[in-house]
Parts: C-alpha cells; structure tokens; sequence
C-alpha cells in the first residue's frame, strides 16, 4: 500500500536536532524553494527517538508513537494510512502534499509531525465533512474539480483541490490572474491547469454564495 518507505524506516536520511522536534517551523507555501532543512538532519548518525503525540487530524483525536523526526506526510501515509496526501517531490516543490493546519494551506511533507498537535489538521479525506460540502457530501471543491475535468492522472488533485480551498478563504481568488498566482505553488504534470482555475472559479461562486 505504502508508495514509499516511511521516513520512520530510513532515519538515517533526516537525522533532526537530537531529541527534540523544536526549532523546526510549521511552513507555509510561501516558504518553497528555501533551503529549509537544517544541516543536523543531513546527519547520518542521529539515534531515533520515539515519542507519543496526539494529532487531531479531520475532527478526530489520533494517538501515535512517532519518530521525533517524522514529518506530517509520512505520519498520515504510512502510521495513518491516509494516503490522500500524496508524496511528489517531497522537498516543498510540488504542493502534491498540502493539507490545512487550522484552515491555512501547509505542506506536510515540510512539517513536522510532532510540532502540530493541539492543531486542527484536515487532509483531503475530511474535506467532504466541511463547510458547504456537509456530512457525506462532496466539498464544493471536490465537485467542481470534476464538474470541470479538472485532472487527468490525478495524483497532484488532493493538493491542487486542499489549495483550492485554502485560495478562496484566504480571499485570493478574485480573478482568473489571482487564481493561477495563488495557485502557482501547485505543479500538474498533465498541465490541467485552465480546468483547474475553472473549477476554483466555480467553487468560489458556491462556496461565497
Ligand atoms: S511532496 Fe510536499 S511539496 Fe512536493
Ligand atoms: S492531474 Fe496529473 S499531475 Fe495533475
């Protein structure tokens, strides 16, 4: 099931500040293409440290024992199986992985797990439960990606649609331009990208009234 090896098997790669997750930042889309990861998690010989976290994640409280180096990414795929959040670049490139972080846009793959408890975490399995969409119902944002033929492959769509979501309530999708600025963070091999603005378009006229 699993795509990739979780990162909590190959320790070796992420060496983190030993023993503890702190230091490291919850970062934003505005924060790709930085060098971000400190040069202590290119270390080969970090000792792992296991520790509990209660991550509440789609309105529900989940209780792990962790790598203190897991990122959010590897936590929801591989201890969760919630494999909705995809895996593309994994450096902060590609927004493949992108969740909300109480209601803002964040990229898993740079976050690290531990540092979000106490935080509202929605991935694209909890999308159809919010706002609009409402209990067993599609997110408006859902419909509109295949109301618009909005995807080919698909594998970019539940970061392409959890960003959607997040560009409308951040209030950045007032036209086409501002759509795909506010968008840009998001890479589509299959270049469906006028689908794509499209669908956030029309989500936005449902989800604004
Ligand atoms: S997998 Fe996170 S940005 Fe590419
Ligand atoms: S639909 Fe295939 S990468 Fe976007």
């Amino acid at each position: 099931m699993s795509e990739q090896p979780s990162n909590l098997d190959r320790v070796s790669r992420r060496g983190l500040m030993k023993g503890s997750a702190a230091g490291a930042a919850v970062l934003p889309l505005a924060a790709r293409g930085q060098e971000i990861r400190p040069a202590a998690m290119e270390r080969q010989d970090v000792p792992v440290q296991r520790i509990p976290v209660t991550l509440n994640i789609n309105g529900q409280a989940r209780e792990l024992v962790i790598d203190s180096r897991s990122t959010l990414l590897d936590v929801l795929r591989h201890d969760l199986e919630l494999t909705g959040s995809k895996k593309g670049c994994d450096h902060g490139q590609c927004g493949a992985c992108t969740v909300h972080v109480d209601g803002d846009r964040v990229l898993s793959c740079l976050t690290l797990a531990a540092q979000v408890q106490g935080r509202a975490i929605t991935t694209i399995e909890g999308l159809a439960g919010e706002g609009l969409g409402g209990e067993g119902n599609l997110h408006p944002m859902q419909q509109a990606f295949i109301d618009n033929d909005a995807f080919q492959c698909g594998y970019c769509t539940p970061g392409q649609i959890m960003s959607g979501v997040a560009c409308i309530t951040e209030g950045h999708a007032g036209s086409e331009a501002e759509i795909r600025e506010y968008m840009s963070g998001n890479l589509c091999r299959c270049a469906a990208y006028p689908n794509i603005v499209a669908a956030v378009k029309q989500a936005r006229a449902e989800m604004e009234g």
